[in-house]
């Protein structure tokens, strides 16, 4: 068998991670706390799948085989014989702490890596009996398609686990920069703020939010808006992050829009909920 990866959480991200791994040559057990996640999470990937076999990017074998090294489970205790372990649960505090904590006592030596694109990879670390094994692996949405991992460090993180992570990224084909452990990393301490700022100018009236990223796609050739993309990445992620770099720095151009903030009130969190910016 190949090199055992567990991936916690089957939302987007954590499914995103789990396909590239298993496509990479990776056995990968998906964790979730309950089954109906996870199911859906292996019909994504089935999806991006056949998309990818659609394309002639994959073969039908190739495929079949990344399938094959993909197997779910809802008992933690099963990831204690993976290499590494890639966390991307909600972005919860209490929740990450706890579950690095279990990990801490189930997994004693696996490398405990998290996705969090908002927590403090230092604070993570602190809660674990071995916290040189802990350490930040961000990834970027959609994950099959974009190339960066940030490499986290926190204080108490050793060269042998950023080392093995760098290979482990290189072995997924992706591309890593390595970061200090601060509020936002480098990426979206500089992609939160220019969304919060075209808020700021859809809430002033200047522009429409179709004229607003028209104008970031064909004046600074973006893939996509800065508002399409609020609402591809989550409006209630986009305020968490903010609330992070405004507390983290205590500098008044991190405030969050207020019209961020009542859209998040209202429920309206962009492509998941079906409302965001735009309607979907
Ligand atoms: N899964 C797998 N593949 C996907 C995909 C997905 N969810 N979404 C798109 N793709 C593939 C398509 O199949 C297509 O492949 P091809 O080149 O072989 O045809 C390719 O990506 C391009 O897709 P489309 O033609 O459908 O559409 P676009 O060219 O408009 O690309 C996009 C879509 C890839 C989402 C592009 O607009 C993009 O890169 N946008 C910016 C995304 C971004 O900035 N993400 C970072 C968010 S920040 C973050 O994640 C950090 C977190 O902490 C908040």
């Amino acid at each position: 068998m190949s090199e055992q990866i567990g991936v916690i959480g089957a939302g987007t991200m954590g499914q995103g991670i789990a396909q590239v791994l298993a496509q990479s040559g990776f056995t990968v057990s998906l964790f979730d706390i309950a089954s109906e996640p996870l199911e859906r999470a292996l019909e994504a990937i089935d999806r991006s799948l056949a998309r990818l076999v659609d394309k002639q990017r994959l073969s039908e074998a190739e495929s079949e085989e990344a399938r094959q090294r993909l197997t779910t489970t809802t008992d933690l205790e099963t990831l204690a014989d993976c290499s590494v372990i890639i966390e991307a649960a909600p972005e919860q505090a209490a929740l990450k702490e706890k579950l690095f904590s279990d990990l801490d006592r189930l997994a004693p030596h696996s490398i405990l890596a998290s996705n969090t694109s908002s927590l403090s990879l230092t604070g993570l670390a602190a809660v674990c009996e071995r916290p040189e094994r802990v350490v930040g692996m961000h990834f970027f949405n959609p994950v099959p398609v974009l190339k960066l991992v940030e490499i986290i460090r926190a204080e108490q993180t050793s060269d042998a686990t950023v080392e093995k992570i760098e290979q482990l990224t290189e072995a997924m084909g992706k591309i890593s920069v390595r970061i200090a452990d601060s509020a936002g990393f480098a990426v979206n301490r500089l992609l939160v703020p220019m969304i919060n700022e075209a808020v700021f100018l859809l809430q002033e009236g200047a522009a429409s939010a179709e004229d607003i990223d028209t104008a970031m796609k064909l004046g600074a050739a973006h893939p996509m808006g800065p508002l399409a993309l609020a609402d591809l990445i989550g409006l209630d992620v986009c305020l968490a992050i903010m609330e992070v770099l405004n507390d983290g720095f205590a500098d008044p151009k991190y405030r969050p829009c207020p019209l961020l903030r009542r859209m998040v009130d209202a429920g309206y969190l962009g492509r998941k909920t079906g409302r965001g910016f735009y309607s979907y």
